[in-house]
């Protein structure tokens, strides 16, 4: 099947997880339940910095967004494989801090932030603090003055392009308006750069780096405008330079889809990393690295969430797999943003029998907590186990107890 990889495989139309079979590991654990490949993961991080190694010498900086997915393991995992560490909450550094990265290898991107959240971070030696607007700038000053006189804090500038691209309107985290219309909140504007650089040394803080992160799920269509901006932000790091701000590295973001759906493109991964890599060396930078915030492409497809059909319902000609699980409670993307698709099987016959159109419904008091809308599939019986695949990036993280539902359990195999 075209979601097949080291951690996902069809034997006898059976569903495998790590050579497991996911029917097992459901009686096993009970269901509903995470599941985890640490080795897909692993997998996913080599092929990415291989994907930039391949063009540079630079050293490379993955910062993983652990808002993907903050298990402890995983942290500790990435960290095991030279990763660095995408923070975007006070309680996200604390977090990474007790997986045991060290502040050195933590970038901290906030947005609104008070000053109790910057004096947090601040107290955590060594993170470098990507600041998202001049105004953000004097808070930092304040706490400075106050607390941190003598400490040598280092930041980057979050930049926003003026474009932006990703799978839903609400993720489109750099442009003006994104193509919902809301305002773009991220980011300081192109004309207002230089300054934030030139504030931020005159405060006494350390430039660093210059950032963008334009949007989240890229898939092929959305290549030539990341690879424009991309090439925007070197020119305006050699820009920067020529005005006396040399900094050590570029952080082009995150961004890269797993991916979701048969139908999409993968993103072009080694054609970006190879035109990025050559502009930067054609500018003439001095950078000692380049940096990368992937979340969903490293965790998504190292998950799925195994469910059971509690009853199969017929209503208005519509078939309805009823499981035992709640979008909000576990996998919450497919009922918040209408382009989210997560490929769903039944794990005991991936594709024996009549194929019909099956939308797999919660449990919770919502029309819209359905994991999947009309998915071809074996019709299930009761007692099936299905599996949500790419469950392992923005599941668990974003799950509440809505309802009052537990949150499912997680477990590794
Ligand atoms: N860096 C920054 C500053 C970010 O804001 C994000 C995600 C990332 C990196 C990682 O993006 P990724 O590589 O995972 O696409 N809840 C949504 C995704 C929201 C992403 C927001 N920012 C979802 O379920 O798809």
């Amino acid at each position: 099947m075209w979601w097949e990889n080291k951690f996902l495989r069809l034997k006898n139309r059976k569903l495998y997880l790590n050579g497991k079979l996911a029917t097992r590991v459901a009686e096993e654990f009970g269901t509903p339940l995470f599941v985890y490949s640490p080795a897909q993961i692993v997998a996913n991080y080599a092929r990415l910095e291989e994907a930039f190694s391949r063009h540079t010498a630079l050293e490379i900086r993955i910062c993983y967004a652990m808002k993907a997915n903050f298990h402890r393991d995983i942290l500790k995992l990435l960290r095991s494989q030279g990763a660095w560490i995408d923070a975007v909450s006070p309680g996200e550094v604390d977090e990474a801090v007790r997986a045991g990265f060290p502040g050195q290898r933590i970038l901290f991107t906030g947005t609104s932030l008070s000053k109790e959240d910057i004096s947090r971070v601040f107290n955590c030696d060594g993170v470098i603090v990507n600041v998202d607007a001049l105004e953000q700038l004097e808070l930092m000053r304040e706490v400075r003055n106050s607390n941190f006189r003598s400490k040598k804090i280092r930041i980057s500038v979050r930049w926003n392009p003026g474009v932006g691209r990703g799978f839903n309107p609400r993720v489109v985290t750099a442009g003006k308006r994104s193509p919902d219309r809301t305002p773009v909140k991220f980011g300081i504007e192109e004309k207002k750069v230089l300054p934030a650089f030139e504030k931020a040394r005159s405060y006494g803080f350390i430039p660093v780096a210059l950032h963008q992160h334009l949007g989240s799920g890229w898939v092929m269509e959305d290549y030539d405008s990341v690879a424009a901006a991309a090439g925007r932000m070197i020119q305006t790091a050699a820009r920067l330079e020529k005005k006396g701000i040399h900094l050590e590295f570029l952080d082009f973001g995150g961004g890269f889809g797993p991916r979701y759906a048969k139908k999409q493109r993968l993103f072009p991964l080694e054609k970006y990393t190879r035109r990025i890599c050559r502009q930067v060396a054609e500018a003439g930078l001095k950078l000692k690295a380049l940096a990368v915030e992937p979340g969903k492409y490293l965790t998504a497809d190292a998950g799925v969430l195994l469910l059971k059909v509690e009853y199969i319902k017929e209503s208005y000609g519509q078939l309805f797999a009823c499981v035992n699980g709640g979008t909000y409670n576990s996998v919450p993307r497919p009922a918040i943003y209408a382009q989210a698709y997560h490929e769903i099987v039944n794990c005991g016959r991936v594709n024996r029998g009549k194929i019909s159109p099956v939308t797999v419904a919660g449990n919770l008091c919502e029309t819209g907590d359905v994991f999947g809308k009309e998915i071809p599939m074996p019709v299930p019986k009761r007692g099936d186990i299905l599996a949500v695949l790419h469950a392992g990036a923005y599941g668990r993280s974003m799950a509440s107890h809505f309802n009052l539902r537990d949150i499912p359990r997680e477990v590794f195999v």
